[in-house]
């Protein structure tokens, strides 16, 4: 698929400066504001979050950036005709959802208050904390109704009973990032509803977590490498990203556990975005660790999914395993790419963007252009689960103030500093990770 026109937006990495702070001190950050009249400059705080809700794993950072932008911060965006809005009365032509026909990006989410989801964060048992808005004091729900609705064809709605069986027998495994084991989890509490209590299991752990769907011999897993390739902050997640240094050609000592698997969702993305240089090491060093190279996030990145790839290529038998890989899921730490100047983030938000084609300083093109080129080119087929232009209309659903910090709920002060502490990276569950899945079990 080709890169849109509108191509021209910057990116957040083209920031004129940046620090970084690790969150344990929680230091004031300075706050120079040289407003130069026709120079945007916005502070980003990106606060990542990777803590998993059970005490028993809690391994939390934060780190945050301070990002300036010079460039025009409206993304210039190709405005499509006003045809679609007529269509909403026409009779509805659409074929059904086929990959090689339909550009499932290519559409609106439509409001429609009866949409009830497979669950709910009380009713499913394995959420994380972090995920569990409404739970932890969103005031609505309103982010649940709406419904992805492509231009040229209709995505079937998930059923769970197909999808399970459609998985029978088969070992299903999610390997990425925070994000991808939103995903995980949004698609384990959709199929999870309808199976009996005592015929369904859960073990989480620090790296490899199971659900286990024992009458249909199906296990849904998540394996936790947030660069899908090796590096020092895996296991014991450094906070500082300046410490962090990727093998970005090795991926084997992950790898290992992805073997025999039969479907099998990659991402990874969030992580190279820290704003700043990745240290990258490759072959072998004589002076070890220090043997780095700094490189931009957008080469390294490259380097780092050609060792996925290759390692794919070279050990994943197609014929018996599926791959698909998740594009990268758009952060909202700007509210002025989509206009709103007053904003904190995506803290308070109560509708998606609008406006067709909306494409924020949250998502990098040239990361997926990496992704785009490097698929195209592999010997075994990948599905690409294409969530990033869905998800960058949702600016209403993320976790923002209804979420946790090292394991506990945010309390009110926190909650009334949005600026520092609004996760707007994470999505709400139920919500966005579930259209992503509708989108995978669509492709299966
Ligand atoms: C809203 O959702 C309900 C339940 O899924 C469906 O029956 C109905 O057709 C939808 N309405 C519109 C306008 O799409
Ligand atoms: C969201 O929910 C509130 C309260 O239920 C309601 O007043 C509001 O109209 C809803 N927003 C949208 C976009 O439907
Ligand atoms: C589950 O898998 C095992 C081993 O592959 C097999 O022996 C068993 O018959 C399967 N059970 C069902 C219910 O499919
Ligand atoms: C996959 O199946 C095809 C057709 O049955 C066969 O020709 C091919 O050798 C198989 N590939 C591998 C890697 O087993
Ligand atoms: C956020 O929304 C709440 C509820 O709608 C409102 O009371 C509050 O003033 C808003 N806060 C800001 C900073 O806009
Ligand atoms: C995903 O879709 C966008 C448009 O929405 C496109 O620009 C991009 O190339 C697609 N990515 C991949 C990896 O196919």
């Amino acid at each position: 698929m080709s890169i849109p026109p509108s191509s021209s937006s910057s990116s957040s990495s083209s920031s004129a400066s940046k620090t970084m702070k690790p969150a344990s001190t929680r230091p004031k950050l300075p706050l120079p504001l040289p407003l130069v009249a026709t120079i945007v400059c916005v502070f980003a705080f990106v606060a990542l979050l990777y803590t998993e809700s059970l005490s028993f794993l809690s391994s939390n950072s934060i780190f945050r950036i301070k990002s300036c932008s010079r460039k025009d911060s409206i993304t210039k965006t190709s405005e499509r005709s006003s045809k679609d809005k007529a269509d909403d009365f026409l009779i509805d032509d659409r074929f059904d959802f086929d990959p090689e026909e339909c550009s499932v990006g290519n559409g609106k989410w439509v409001y429609n208050r009866s949409i009830k989801p497979l669950y709910t964060d009380r009713s499913c048992p394995y959420l994380d904390l972090q995920v569990s808005c409404v739970k932890n004091g969103r005031p609505n729900s309103n982010h649940t109704h709406w419904e992805w609705q492509p231009e040229d064809c209709t995505l079937p709605r998930f059923d769970p009973e197909i999808a399970l069986k459609k998985l029978r027998g088969k070992r299903v495994l999610f390997v990425g990032d925070s994000l991808q084991r939103g995903q995980w989890q949004s698609f384990v509490c959709m199929v999870e509803s309808i199976i009996p209590d005592d015929k369904k299991s859960m073990k989480r752990g620090r790296i490899i977590s199971v659900f286990t769907a024992k009458e249909y011999n199906t296990t849904i897993e998540f394996y936790w490498a947030p660069f899908l390739v090796e590096s020092n902050s895996d296991v014991h997640i450094i906070g500082d990203p300046k410490k962090r240094i990727l093998k970005v050609d090795s991926v084997a000592r992950h790898a290992k556990h992805w073997i025999g698997v039969d479907i099998i969702v990659f991402n990874t993305y969030v992580w190279w975005m820290s704003g700043l240089k990745i240290k990258s090491l490759w072959g072998s060093f004589a002076n070890g660790e220090d043997g780095y190279e700094e490189l931009d996030a957008p080469v390294a990145y490259r380097i780092g999914l050609k060792t996925w790839a290759n390692w794919v290529d070279s050990t994943v038998n197609p014929n018996r395993t599926r791959v698909f890989f998740t594009t990268m899921s758009p952060t909202h730490q700007r509210s002025i790419d989509w206009g709103n100047k007053e904003g904190i983030k995506c803290f308070n938000e109560t509708r998606p963007v609008a406006k067709k084609g909306h494409w924020g300083t949250g998502s990098d093109r040239r990361m997926m252009k990496a992704v785009s080129d490097i698929v195209e080119r592999m010997k075994v087929p990948v599905a690409v689960i294409n969530i990033t232009q869905i998800s960058e209309y949702r600016v209403d659903a993320h976790s923002s103030v209804y979420t946790e910090t090292g394991g506990k709920l945010l309390t009110d002060e926190q909650k009334a500093d949005p600026l520092h502490h609004a996760d707007c990276i994470h999505w709400c569950l139920p919500g966005v990770p579930d259209t992503w899945n509708q989108i995978f079990f669509a492709l299966l």
